[in-house]
């Protein structure tokens, strides 16, 4: 596609873009001129759908009316509400039913599932990760290391970038699977770290993971609607993330979990245990031993959060509406044109250290700022920017296709132009 510098391009774009009305179904905060600010951080907290409020009050009516009999008479009864969410929330990261379950938040669902593919061995001990993973990943393996009864020192693998690079190079993860290869029992890798905005080549890393023995995982947190996903495909062991980012459920919003159908009736895999994940048909009879049920939903713990549910059902049936192909299709045009007009600023205190590969990252843009300036940030955000800074030097942006616009996308680098001006 040939980007074009002026504004009249932006709204060309706009005017073409079979996405646009979907805009008017989120609320856009404003400045305190009235005037909406340019919302680039959907990948932090999503916006709210307008229709969030309305399915809340419904679990709010039904609890007002019935009572307890709401969770069987509500208008979407309580008891299998998140069944209600597994098809449209499959369909997001490229899995089966059977392989999804909504439940918890992210890092609880990340140490669930390592209690049951991080076993570790007295030869085969090791989780590899991303150097500069988000910290709660870093405190969740090394707690597992050391719950384990292992030494965090010779049990954690983190793989920084080459010298002078700021991205893994995926040859480099390779190699690192494969020095490993006897002693790796997990990789734990972000889908799109959170920091760089890197994705990874999820597919091959499993492969080869795979291939020298190890269990593969992946933390979503940045991949879960940002990116076209395909988990079953590829083959991936089990994935977790939130639902608070790109897929706009709401502050702690409650998280999704993927396991592999090929784990589904594993029976044998240790776990935390919990009523809700018993056998459905007999978990009212109270009975004191444990039968998961089948797939994803038998790593549940406790009955569900309905109010937070309901917020995450509004945001998945615009999902569904949008489909996933037409979002990444016009990610992947705004993103590439946020990067063609950084390049026309051409200013040498900013530089992007997000892949220039539009197959190597989602919507976010990672701009580093020279001499960890945070001045730039502060000039932006008066004028009606709400990007985000990240220790120790980057502005991160996220032009997010269901409700941002290459308007948007214009505006904010005129603004930063001015800024550095
Ligand atoms: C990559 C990543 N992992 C883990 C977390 C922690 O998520 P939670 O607080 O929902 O456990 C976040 C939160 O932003 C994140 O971005």
């Amino acid at each position: 596609m040939n980007y074009e510098i002026g504004e009249s391009f932006a709204q060309k774009m706009d005017a073409q873009d079979s996405l646009k009305t979907f805009r008017e179904k989120f609320y856009i905060p404003k400045q305190s001129n009235g005037e909406e600010v340019i919302y680039f951080t959907g990948n932090s907290l999503g916006l709210q759908p307008k229709k969030t409020r309305g399915y809340i009050e419904q679990e709010l009516e039904d609890w007002e009316t019935l009572g307890v009999e709401g969770h069987f008479k509500a208008k979407n009864p309580w008891m299998p509400y998140h069944e209600l969410l597994t098809e449209q929330m499959a369909r997001i990261v490229g899995a089966k039913p059977i392989e999804t379950v909504v439940m918890n938040s992210l890092t609880v669902n990340l140490h669930l599932l390592m209690v049951s593919f991080y076993r570790p061995t007295a030869t085969r001990h090791k989780i590899f990760i991303e150097a500069g993973a988000f910290p709660s990943d870093q405190y969740a393996v090394a707690s597992q290391i050391k719950f384990h009864g292992f030494d965090v020192k010779s049990s954690l693998i983190e793989l920084k970038p080459r010298e002078n690079e700021t991205c893994l190079r995926t040859e480099d993860i390779e190699k690192t699977i494969a020095e490993n290869a006897d002693s790796i029992a997990l990789i734990l890798l972000g889908g799109v770290n959170y920091y760089t905005g890197q994705a990874f080549d999820m597919r091959r890393i499993t492969e080869v993971g795979h291939k020298f023995g190890a269990i593969v995982g992946f933390d979503l947190a940045h991949a879960a609607g940002n990116l076209g996903l395909k988990l079953h495909d590829w083959n991936v062991d089990f994935a977790a993330w939130c639902s608070y980012k790109y897929l706009n459920s709401g502050p702690g919003g409650v998280g999704g979990c993927f396991v592999h159908e090929r784990h589904a009736g594993d029976f044998d895999l240790p776990r935390f245990a919990g009523w809700w994940g018993h056998d459905k048909e007999t978990r009212f009879l109270m009975k004191p031993d444990f039968l998961p049920i089948k797939g994803a939903e038998g790593w549940q713990m406790s009955n569900p959060p309905i109010f937070q549910m309901a917020s995450l059902r509004a945001s998945l049936e615009i999902f569904d509406e949008a489909g996933m192909e037409n979002l990444t299709e016009k990610s992947r045009k705004l993103t590439d044109y946020l990067e063609f007009l950084l390049n026309e600023i051409n200013n040498e205190r900013i530089s992007v250290i997000t892949p220039n590969d539009s197959s190597e990252r989602g919507c976010q843009l990672s701009i580093r700022v020279q001499n960890a300036d945070k001045n730039l940030f502060k000039a932006i955000t008066l004028r009606g920017v709400i990007a985000d800074w990240r220790e120790p030097d980057v502005i991160r942006v996220a032009p997010v296709p269901l409700y941002n616009s290459f308007d948007d996308v214009y505006k904010f680098a005129g603004i930063l132009k001015d800024c550095l001006a």
